[in-house]
């Protein structure tokens, strides 16, 4: 049968919390994979933003998207902002602060793109900050995390510390990775606590 993919599992921790209505986010567009599974997620009543700061991730984003809305089952406010995550918290509207069911980073750079583009630790780290106080109680950050491109090791490494550092009455984080593959891309989950437990 074999174990999920990285991706799987982040979208497996992703699934499990998130209801159709919900408002998620997805913080790096990309190829749209992961918007798609969010909006299919929170269904015609949800809330989906999405950021990129790529105009060709953002085109490809609304492609990708573009069937759900010819079935009318695209999330009702859906908003895809070529803009950085790093300002996640002016950009998610305040009524929506403390309430974020999930938010989904993929780092590194969009295939097929330029591949100057990647995500960097001085944007990402404050980016995901962010995140984990625009979350519901139990809601869930899911990374994953690309060590194998250049810079990609240390913004992993820089990911981790930060992940590792978090008081553990906040937030509780998990790393799913392929033990035997060194130097591939790995799943970080992080559950905003839900108080008392
Ligand atoms: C690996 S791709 C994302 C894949 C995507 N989630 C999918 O499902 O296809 C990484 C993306 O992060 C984007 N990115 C880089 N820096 C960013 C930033 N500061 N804010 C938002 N997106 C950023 C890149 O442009 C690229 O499109």
């Amino acid at each position: 049968m074999g174990l999920l993919s990285v991706i799987g599992m982040a979208h497996s921790w992703v699934r499990q919390r998130v209801q159709p209505g919900d408002a998620v986010v997805d913080a790096t567009l990309g190829g749209g994979v992961d918007a798609r599974f969010l909006a299919e997620l929170v269904g015609p009543r949800g809330t989906l933003l999405g950021f990129d700061i790529q105009p060709e991730a953002i085109r490809r984003a609304r492609e990708r998207l573009e069937p759900l809305a010819a079935e009318g089952r695209l999330p009702g406010r859906t908003s895809l902002q070529l803009r950085s995550h790093s300002e996640l918290a002016q950009a998610v509207p305040v009524e929506l602060h403390g309430r974020l069911a999930a938010v989904m980073f993929n780092l590194g750079y969009l295939p097929g793109a330029d591949q100057e583009v990647i995500t960097l630790p001085e944007t990402t780290l404050p980016a995901m900050g962010a995140a984990l106080r625009l979350l519901r109680p139990g809601g869930i950050l899911a990374c994953v995390l690309y060590p194998g491109h250049l810079g990609g090791a240390e913004e992993a490494d820089e990911v981790m510390r930060w992940a590792a550092s978090l008081p553990q009455e906040a937030a509780q984080a998990a790393v799913y990775r392929m033990v035997q593959k060194p130097g591939a891309p790995y799943a970080l989950g992080i559950e905003a606590r839900v108080s008392g437990r």
